[in-house]
């Protein structure tokens, strides 16, 4: 008799959750959305960018996986309300969110910033995220419990001198999620941030690339499967006593 050919173990520990991801159209939340319906979640695929969103949709549902596309402006607190109604309405629930979409905003010390983009930075980064959890609390709480990632930055542990706007709305993230942690520890849903170093994705491929690894003792970049794994690892049940906590993925950054 021939030996059995050995099956690589099938992974679906997601398989009873439905995800909302923001700004899934690219690098991080792309690679966030395809681990999580590897792992078997339903996922919705929100972004701005409607090809994008559809595009990483194709490459899930190739890949036998479970996902629909809805664009979704993150500034626009009725958009959040639509992404977490088309979450229910599609895939019967809404049980984990990643609210990711983000921008990197002007550059330059506080008093060279132009108050448009102070605005503009905070409006996605920061105030996106809160729109993103005052749609997604009500739907997790019908459905029993939820887990909730807020992507925030090693930016949003650190400062940066240049990266005004960008690092007040990071370190208000961080807070924001400790809030929602505490909130809502005793009703089963859990909230945590994530802080990735530079991550080898489209927000900074303008960035002088040396430049940037020099700040992480590791000597390189990441990339954005190495956050999708903490991120997923957060999301999981592995993690059921994890909630407001802080958790960088930056080869050393903020070790230093
Ligand atoms: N790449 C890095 O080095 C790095 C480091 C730390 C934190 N982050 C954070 O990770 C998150 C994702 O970044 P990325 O590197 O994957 O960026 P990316 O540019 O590859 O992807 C961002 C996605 O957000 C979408 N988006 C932009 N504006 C939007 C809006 N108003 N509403 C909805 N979607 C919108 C874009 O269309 C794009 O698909 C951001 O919050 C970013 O600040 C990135």
């Amino acid at each position: 008799m021939p030996p059995r050919r050995k099956r690589a173990p099938v992974n679906d520990s997601f398989s009873q959750h439905v995800a909302l991801v923001t700004g899934a159209g690219s690098g991080i939340g792309r690679a966030v959305s395809q681990a999580l319906a590897a792992r078997g979640a339903a996922v919705v695929v929100s972004d701005i960018n409607g090809e994008a969103a559809d595009a990483v949709v194709a490459e899930i549902t190739a890949a036998g996986g479970t996902a629909s596309a809805i664009v979704t402006d993150a500034t626009d607190p009725a958009a959040l309300t639509a992404a977490v109604a088309h979450a229910v309405d599609t895939h019967g629930k809404l049980t984990l969110a990643v609210n990711n979409a983000g921008i990197g905003g002007p550059t330059g010390l506080a008093a060279d910033i132009p108050v448009e983009g102070w605005q503009r930075v905070i409006d996605l980064n920061l105030s996106a995220v809160f729109y993103g959890v005052h749609a997604q609390i009500p739907a997790m709480l019908a459905a029993g419990g939820g887990s909730i990632v807020n992507i925030s930055s090693i930016l949003g542990l650190v400062g940066e001198a240049t990266a005004v706007p960008y690092t007040a709305a990071k370190h208000g993230v961080t807070g924001l999620t400790k809030a929602i942690a505490a909130g809502y520890a005793a009703q089963g849903i859990r909230a945590n941030s994530v802080h990735p170093g530079y991550i080898e994705t489209p927000l900074i491929e303008k960035a002088p690339k040396d430049f940037l690894i020099a700040k992480h003792p590791i000597g390189r970049l990441g990339t954005a499967e190495e956050v999708a794994a903490v991120v997923l690892f957060l999301l999981s049940d592995e993690a059921s006593f994890v909630t407001g906590s802080q958790y960088g993925v930056d080869g050393a950054y903020t070790a230093i």
